[in-house]
């Protein structure tokens, strides 16, 4: 199995251009489902998890071609399968985005459970709620889930968490749906909105995307349109924290800074210099890193997928910091991984209490998962010695060329 190796690594400088967010292609690729005409999506990018999508849109029989780097063309005019097998479900959990979709254009979808995963159990019943309140029957059986229903009907939906999955889901069910729908307590995430300003573009009527309240009206049908995904901002934000840490001076370009407000207020509270200038963002390192603390929290809280990058650097700032992670109950899986090289940390239920230390030391880890996994990189960047990362199949999944971007800013990174 393939290894990335990490070198102690002199303090990064040069620019890093950040690719389209994964978490906002993913849904908005399964969202093509529902157009009958050509969609053009631009600034994709390219990862395992957005392979995985495209070949979960294929077996469904969309049409899906790569047009150029980053472009992607979808033709959903025939869809012909309602079924999401197990195998692709089991590569990965958001393929459930594509059940909203379905049951809305044609009436039922089917797929396996999602089991639990590294970061918890991460149960669907919202999204299964949303569904419900707009008229579709639901079956559990021998490990499948199913949804139909001869049509969606508008409703009032109140999520008990403002889960981003339930709410892009239940946004592309209601999208086609007679009447109004109207969610409540809804995710308010910037991948939420870009999948709203999509859907819109194809014909949809949602508003309020952005807000804790989302109302959308009905249509008979999408058509195409071309669109492109928004900056992602947890790849911006790990090489922030890439720059903080080695001291460096990296210019991070093609963000948008209003994502990334918790990101930059927590760096600056390390005692690093951020400057933001338009659509990219200075960060300039200190050997004299401060300890501070983080709560997760939905956006635009702090976010749970930069908890683990910002605990490799608390790691190594002055003091004692702690991190209070509410979004996932079992999200610390790289801690062990931490302590092994050579980190100070000590968990207590959802709270991390994180002693710094004057130095991290290299050694075999593992990435538990993909944010984990971008944590030990970080790590390696400058622990003492070659670091050797296992698993990194997670990484992969969520970032676009990491060693090649890493590299060109002096990073010393490899791959065998
Ligand atoms: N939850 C429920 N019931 C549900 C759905 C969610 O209890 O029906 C709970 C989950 O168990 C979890 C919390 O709500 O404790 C948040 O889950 P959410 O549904 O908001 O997350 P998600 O849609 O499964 C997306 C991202 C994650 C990111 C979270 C939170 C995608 C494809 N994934 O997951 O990204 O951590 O939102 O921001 O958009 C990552 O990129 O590394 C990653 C894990």
């Amino acid at each position: 199995m393939e290894k990335i190796l990490v070198e102690t690594s002199p303090p990064l400088k040069g620019k890093v251009r950040i690719s389209g967010a994964k978490n906002s292609a993913l849904p908005i690729l399964a969202a093509s489902l529902l157009g009958t005409e050509d969609i053009i999506l631009e600034d994709v990018p390219n990862l395992k998890d957005i392979e995985v999508m495209c070949e979960v849109l294929t077996s469904l029989g969309a049409k899906v071609e790569i047009l150029d780097k980053g472009i992607i063309k979808i033709n959903s005019s025939n869809i012909n399968n309602y079924v999401t097998r197990y195998e692709l479900m089991s590569k990965m959990r958001a393929s459930f985005l594509v059940m909203g979709p379905l049951l809305t254009r044609i009436g039922k979808t089917q797929t396996s459970l999602p089991g639990g995963c590294a970061i918890g159990t991460r149960p669907i019943d919202l999204h299964l709620k949303g569904f419900k309140a707009l008229g579709a029957t639901i079956n559990v059986d021998h490990g499948n889930i199913s949804a139909y229903a001869d049509k969606l009907v508008g409703n009032k939906i109140y999520l008990d968490f403002p889960s981003v999955g339930a709410t892009e889901n239940i946004m592309m069910a209601a999208v086609l749906a007679e009447g109004e729908t109207i969610i409540d307590n809804a995710a308010m995430e910037p991948e939420i909105v870009d999948l709203a300003s999509f859907l819109n573009k194809l014909g949809a009527d949602i508003k309020g995307a952005g807000t804790s309240t989302i109302k959308i009206k009905g249509v008979k049908e999408l058509g195409g349109g071309v669109h492109s995904i928004i900056p992602d901002r947890i790849e911006a934000g790990t090489f922030m924290v890439a720059s903080a840490i080695t001291g460096g001076d990296v210019v991070v370009e093609n963000v948008i800074t209003s994502h990334i407000k918790p990101i930059i207020a927590k760096l600056k509270e390390t005692g690093c210099e951020v400057i933001e200038n338009g659509d990219s963002v200075r960060v300039i390192g200190t050997k004299d890193l401060r300890a501070t603390d983080i709560k997760t929290l939905p956006y635009p809280g702090f976010p749970t997928d930069m908890q683990a990058q910002f605990m490799t650097l608390m790691s190594l700032c002055k003091g004692t910091s702690v991190v209070i992670e509410t979004v996932f109950e079992n999200r610390f899986m790289h801690v062990d991984e931490l302590k092994r090289m050579g980190a100070d940390i000590k968990i207590d239920g959802r709270s991390a209490i994180i002693n710094g230390v004057d130095k991290l030391t290299s050694a075999p880890v593992k990435a538990t998962d993909l944010r984990a996994g971008a944590a030990l990189v970080l790590a390696g960047l400058v622990a003492e010695g070659v670091t050797e990362i296992d698993n990194i199949y997670h990484i992969d999944r969520g970032y676009d060329g990491i060693e090649e971007k890493l590299s060109k800013l002096g990073a010393r990174i490899y791959r065998k």
